[in-house]
């Protein structure tokens, strides 16, 4: 049996060469593309890949691996950028992500924020381009985009901003952790299935296993979310590699922030539990989850 450190090291192994060829080496004097790399190539724990990787594991997907590794290190170029774009002086103004100092620190803000922008759109590119070449993709394509936008991760950023020194419900906390953590893991989870059943809007909503991975990848994002919520006050910089305190010192509504410690962590066991739940049933359709069971108990108890 794997234990998780083996499974983000052969993951890294798996994508790191892919993000490494994103760009031709004929723009990499380009100062934006040299502020891109230095972001995407700073390590991090490559969560949404392995959570794709796992997925495919998982339900035994075969014949896709490439095509996975390419919406894998998309995604990861999109998650880079949304990390970029939070941690500008606008945004959380913080100076150290990924143990290095943050892009803009790095670059400067106007490279920063083209960074970003040049992450996002050369994922769109990727998204359109072998949406054009196997349409059968097109609708997961369209998704991915969909999750990083106004109904996903950026619609919850701008409520996270918007919900700096106030006092927000329990819903609209959950809606702001759903879409601005949750939404780039939902894609992480579903993409396999989505490219190996090519599935398509018509299709996916009546589909049971699409279903059950939306549902899983819900608890999980919640969990990892919250997680990060927690983490922020209990671990420190050299273990994370970035800034703790932050989320007190700038209001942020989190649910450490708005709920207190001691029920944070419980909600972080209710959606580990109801994760184990999914997976539970998912066994029961005859898919192999020992690995996403070591991944739940990750995001409950990692210290980075
Ligand atoms: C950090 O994500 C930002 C959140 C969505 C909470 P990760 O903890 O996955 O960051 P990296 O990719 O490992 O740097
Ligand atoms: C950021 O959440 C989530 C994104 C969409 C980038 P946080 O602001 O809590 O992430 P960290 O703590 O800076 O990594
Ligand atoms: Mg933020
Ligand atoms: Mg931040
Ligand atoms: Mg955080």
């Amino acid at each position: 049996m794997p234990d998780i450190a083996e499974l983000i090291r052969s993951c890294d192994e798996w994508i790191t060469p892919e993000l490494d060829k994103v760009f031709d080496p004929s723009v990499s004097e380009d100062i934006t593309v040299k502020a891109a790399k230095y972001s995407l190539m700073a390590g991090g724990k490559r969560l949404r890949p392995l959570m794709m990787k796992e997925t495919s594991k998982m339900m035994g997907l075969t014949g896709i691996d490439e095509d996975i590794r390419y919406y894998a290190a998309t995604l990861e170029m999109i998650h880079t950028y949304s990390l970029i774009h939070d941690d500008l002086p606008a945004m959380d103004n913080d100076d150290l992500r990924r143990g290095k100092p943050t892009c803009h620190k790095a670059f400067g803000e106007g490279f920063a924020v083209l960074a970003g922008d040049l992450l996002l759109n050369t994922a769109c590119e990727r998204l359109m381009s072998i949406a054009v070449s196997k349409p059968e993709y097109a609708y997961t394509s369209y998704m991915m985009m969909v999750r990083a936008g106004l109904n996903g991760m950026i619609g919850g950023q701008s409520i996270d901003l918007a919900s700096e020194d106030k006092k927000i419900d329990l819903d609209l906390l959950i809606e702001l952790q759903d879409k601005k953590t949750g939404a780039l893991i939902k894609t992480a989870v579903v993409t396999p299935y989505m490219l190996s059943k090519k599935l398509t809007a018509e299709t996916a909503g009546a589909d049971e296993d699409y279903k059950l991975l939306i549902n899983l990848a819900s608890h999980i994002g919640l969990a990892f979310q919250i997680k990060d919520d927690i983490l922020d006050v209990t671990s420190s910089a050299e273990v994370l590699g970035k800034n703790v305190g932050k989320d007190a010192r700038d209001e942020k509504s989190t649910f450490v922030t708005l709920l207190g410690f001691d029920a944070a962590c419980d909600y972080l066991n209710k959606e580990a539990c109801g994760a184990r739940e999914v997976l539970g049933k998912l066994k029961e359709r005859g898919y192999a989850t020992a690995d996403y069971e070591i991944l739940t108990d990750y995001l409950v108890n990692r210290d980075m």
